[in-house]
């Protein structure tokens, strides 16, 4: 098979296990059409772009039809693109640029729920209790003398009640918004569909595939009351507990199923799990070698600022994965979390919610200390063994847009909280291309769906290719770096660091420093240094590695 990849490492070796992989949230990345709203095309337009930032691949959030309940994740057909993305002749063409260039695409695959709109949902409302097409869903009668109470009582992920009710009286269950009814996985239907679904866009060139809410697939078929009336937030984990609709141990045959639907297709396809999962040892069954290939590492995004919690984590994760024979992923940040230059300039106690409801003002995040923080961050996780994810704007050190006025919020989450949360578009604002172009070059015309704020002209790309301090040439140097290093160079601690340093090698091609410490510390003797997240003072023939400051030491 000719895709064109050129493989920089042996033969045999396995692209995604030590892969860079950019996130394209694609309604903010490019616009191609002037609509305001990013699409194919505007990929299309910056594959240069990424080939020239050194990443392996691009997942791509949801591109499907969708009535934009949830910003995509509410798909009303899977082998569709919404016309505001593109046509799947678009996608193609994406697939083959992107392989001419030498990048991989991965597309997010939503099967714990559809759109309210898809056919199958709208089949199931025209049909009677019982039927064929209700049992491809989660319908059941109420309690109470007259049905009138809910099935259980699990709530929302989104908040509020997780069932709606028909004018028959039937309840459908939703984890997410009643426009996202929750599919039966216990429905052969629903597992042929998706076997389905999956070939259709391996055959059409994609390289993988990054499932949505991979641990929520399966429902206690009782459909018990959760014990503790949990109030789900987004991320609410399942810490290895018998839950009724997290987590539990059905949702492994699904990906054993799905794995040997990619392994049948030639170039090493994958799919990495959206898990939020802990602890890590419960994760990693999820990338058992008859299962997924990867899983997000979300222990290692919540953890504080500090060489203790850090280190846990990285070993942790690094053990759990080495346990089933995969390897593990870094993760600093996503299009469902505050951004990560304002997470590590506030403090580390700090509510989010709170933070983003007071529109970024109790307390305000020091956002120097957040972009010191968060290059120091980025030289970490590319110098770790394993794959690491790479959400866009975190290459230009993008901060969070707390302020964002209420009208132009579009998160669900917002609207059904009833004001009290105020959702995660602030993370989602589209990318500033140049300083010089209207919507900073995100697109021709159109207003961007999410206002820019105007000192993102400082943070555009055309202007941080100009500072050869700039993040974004961090990240590029970083990345033309880690692809010169051996993939096998395993990681060692330097158990003699200084309390709030941690000092590890990769083999023998790389030493790496972090100071989380509130000292300054010291350069060890090197042969080169490589790489530095910030300025590194000289005092009296020695170098000094400043608070919050990375190396890279040969
Ligand atoms: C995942 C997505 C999130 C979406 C939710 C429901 O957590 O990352 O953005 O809202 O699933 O599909």
């Amino acid at each position: 098979m000719d895709r064109n990849i050129p493989e920089r490492r042996e033969p045999d070796q396995q692209w995604w296990r030590d892969a860079v992989i950019y996130q394209v949230y694609i309604r903010s990345f490019a616009d191609g059409n002037g609509d305001g709203v990013g699409d194919v095309n505007g990929i299309r337009g910056r594959l240069d772009y990424l080939a020239d930032l050194g990443v392996d691949a691009l997942w791509i959030n949801p591109w499907y039809l969708s009535p934009m309940v949830d910003g995509g994740y509410d798909v009303a057909d899977f082998r569709r693109l919404d016309p505001l993305f593109g046509t799947v002749a678009d996608a193609v063409a994406l697939f083959q640029e992107a392989h001419r260039r030498g990048l991989r695409v991965i597309v997010d695959l939503v099967p714990n729920h559809t759109s309210d709109q898809h056919e199958w949902f709208r089949a199931a409302l025209r049909a009677d209790p019982g039927s064929r097409e209700r049992a491809r869903y989660h319908f059941r009668d109420g309690r109470g003398t007259n049905g009138e109470l809910p099935p259980n009582n699990w709530r929302s992920i989104f908040n509020g009640p997780a069932w709606t009710r028909m004018p028959d009286g039937q309840w459908y269950l939703h984890l997410f918004t009643p426009e996202q009814p929750d599919l039966n996985w216990d429905n052969a239907e629903v597992r042929e569909e998706f076997d389905d679904v999956l070939r259709f866009w391996l055959d059409r060139g994609v390289d993988g595939f990054r499932v949505d809410v991979a641990h929520g697939l399966v429902k206690d078929p009782g459909y018990p009351d959760e014990v503790e009336e949990l109030t789900p937030g987004l991320f609410t984990h399942a810490e290895g507990m018998d839950h009724p609709f997290l987590d539990r141990e059905e949702v492994h045959e699904i990906y054993r199923r799905w794995r040997k639907v990619l392994d049948y297709y030639p170039g090493e396809r994958i799919a990495v799990a959206e898990a939020w999962v802990f602890p890590p040892e419960r994760l990693a069954r999820y990338v058992r070698p008859d299962e997924l290939h990867q899983a997000f590492n979300f222990d290692f995004l919540q953890r504080p600022w500090s060489a203790t919690e850090l280190r846990a984590g990285i070993d942790n994760a690094i053990a759990a994965t080495a346990s089933v024979g995969a390897s593990p992923t870094w993760v600093l940040s996503n299009h469902d979390v505050v951004r990560v230059v304002s997470r590590l300039g506030l403090p580390a106690d700090t509510d989010t919610k709170e933070w983003l409801l007071s529109d970024g003002t109790m307390p305000r995040a020091d956002l120097e200390r957040g972009l010191r923080r968060a290059r120091a961050a980025a030289l970490l996780t590319l110098a770790l063994p394993g794959s690491a994810y790479l959400y866009q704007g975190e290459e230009l050190g993008l901060p969070e847009v707390a302020d964002l006025p209420e009208n132009v919020l579009q998160d669900p989450i917002h609207r059904r909280s009833g004001g009290t949360e105020k959702g995660r578009d602030g993370c989602r604002v589209p990318m500033p291309w140049s300083a010089e172009e209207p919507n900073f070059g995100f697109g021709p015309g159109g207003e961007p769906w999410l206002p820019q704020p105007s000192e993102w002209a400082m943070l555009s790309v055309t202007e941080q290719r100009q500072d050869p301090e700039s993040t974004l040439l961090l990240h590029q140097s970083a990345l033309r770096l880690r692809r010169s290093l051996p993939v096998s160079g395993e990681l060692r601690w330097n158990e003699d660091a200084p309390a709030g340093v941690l000092d590890f090698w990769r083999g023998s091609a790389l030493r790496c420093l972090v100071n989380l410490g509130t000292e300054p510390g010291e350069l060890p003797e090197h042969d080169r240094l490589l790489l530095a997240s910030g300025p590194l003072p000289r005092e009296g023939g020695r170098t000094i590695l400043p608070v919050d400051t990375a190396v890279w030491l040969r």
